[in-house]
């Protein structure tokens, strides 16, 4: 039975706290039931009809009880930054998940991963070296899959473009990690929770790499964003060495601001993918985002 009247099929939602798990609720929550499990309570959630389950993934979850009657696992949940022990934990709470989900009939899930990085990261960054094995718990299970590995994502209240811009706006210059040749494809957080519903409905495995509808030389991106506050693009110019270790300065310091390994990886022009192909609408521009953000900056005092 479909329409209206219809039984909401029931979704869960692992680690939907953060920029993605907020697009999803947008996009899912007017025709799925909704079971969310991550840590701190999400205002949006329960006005949404929400069924929150506060939990660590990488703790003690009865996945048996959780996976009941579930259709459709969405899995976000990952950490930015942090030891190989908080990553290890993460990893075999999702393998523990992946094995309960084993048992559940007709179960489709959906995992957020990311671009392909330097080996250098993909063998020694316990961010990366986690992730990619639970991508390939994933691909090994019994399971029907998508792993969708996005490059920088943006929305509001994201913490790259919109830190950016804020930083731009308060100091009037930013610095530039080596020549700035390099590329992104930014994606919008909305265009991801569309393209995850519609990878949710295909038969089938895939593991796909994509970004937004534009490749970006970093640099020309810097200058449409400076461009956005009406301000000339001026630049704190350093080596892609330097970049590295004042990146890491900052992140020794406690800073969430960047992390050495962004760096890293953005220099290594990994983070530049095509577009995603499969929506019904075209991908959003960065741009209309940009001005907005920016609009609503100069109208503030930040
Ligand atoms: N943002 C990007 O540009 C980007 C690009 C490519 C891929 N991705 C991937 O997309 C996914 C989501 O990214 P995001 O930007 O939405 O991240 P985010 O804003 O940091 O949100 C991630 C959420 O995961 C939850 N979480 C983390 N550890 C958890 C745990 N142990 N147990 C339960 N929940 C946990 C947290 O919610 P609680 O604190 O409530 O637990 C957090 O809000 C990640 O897998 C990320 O690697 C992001």
């Amino acid at each position: 039975m479909t329409g209206p009247g219809a039984p909401r099929r029931l979704l869960l939602l692992g680690g939907g706290g953060g920029l993605v798990g907020r697009a999803i609720l947008r996009e899912f929550s007017a025709d799925w039931q909704i079971r969310s499990l991550h840590r701190h309570r999400v205002e949006g959630e329960a006005a949404a009809g929400v069924e929150w389950v506060p939990a660590d993934l990488g703790g003690a979850v009865d996945w048996a009880r959780q996976l009941r009657g579930v259709d459709l696992v969405l899995n976000v949940a990952w950490h930015r930054y942090g030891s190989a022990r908080r990553f290890r934990a993460l990893a075999d709470g999702l393998g523990r998940a992946l094995r309960a989900g084993e048992q559940v009939p007709r179960l489709r899930w959906v995992h957020i991963s990311v671009p392909p990085a330097p080996a250098s990261l993909e063998q020694g960054l316990p961010y990366l070296t986690y992730k990619r094995e639970v991508d390939r718990a994933l691909a090994a299970s019994a399971l029907d899959y998508s792993i969708v590995r996005p490059s920088m994502l943006f929305g509001s209240g994201d913490r790259l473009l919109t830190v950016m811009l804020r930083l731009m706006r308060r100091y009037g210059r930013f610095p530039l990690f080596g020549s700035g040749e390099y590329h992104v494809s930014p994606l919008a957080a909305d265009d991801l929770a569309a393209i995850l519903r519609r990878e949710a409905a295909l038969p089938g495995s895939r593991s796909l790499v994509f970004g937004g509808p534009r490749r970006w030389r970093y640099l020309d991106l810097l200058d449409r964003m400076f461009a956005a506050l009406g301000q000339p693009p001026r630049y704190v110019r350093l080596s892609p060495g330097m970049s590295v270790a004042v990146a890491r300065l900052i992140q020794d310091l406690g800073s969430t601001l960047i992390y050495a390994y962004e760096v890293e990886w953005l220099l290594s022009d990994r983070l530049g993918p095509p577009p995603y192909v499969g929506l019904d609408r075209p991908l959003q521009s960065v741009e209309p985002f940009l001005d907005r953000e920016a609009r609503r900056l100069r109208g503030s005092t930040a």
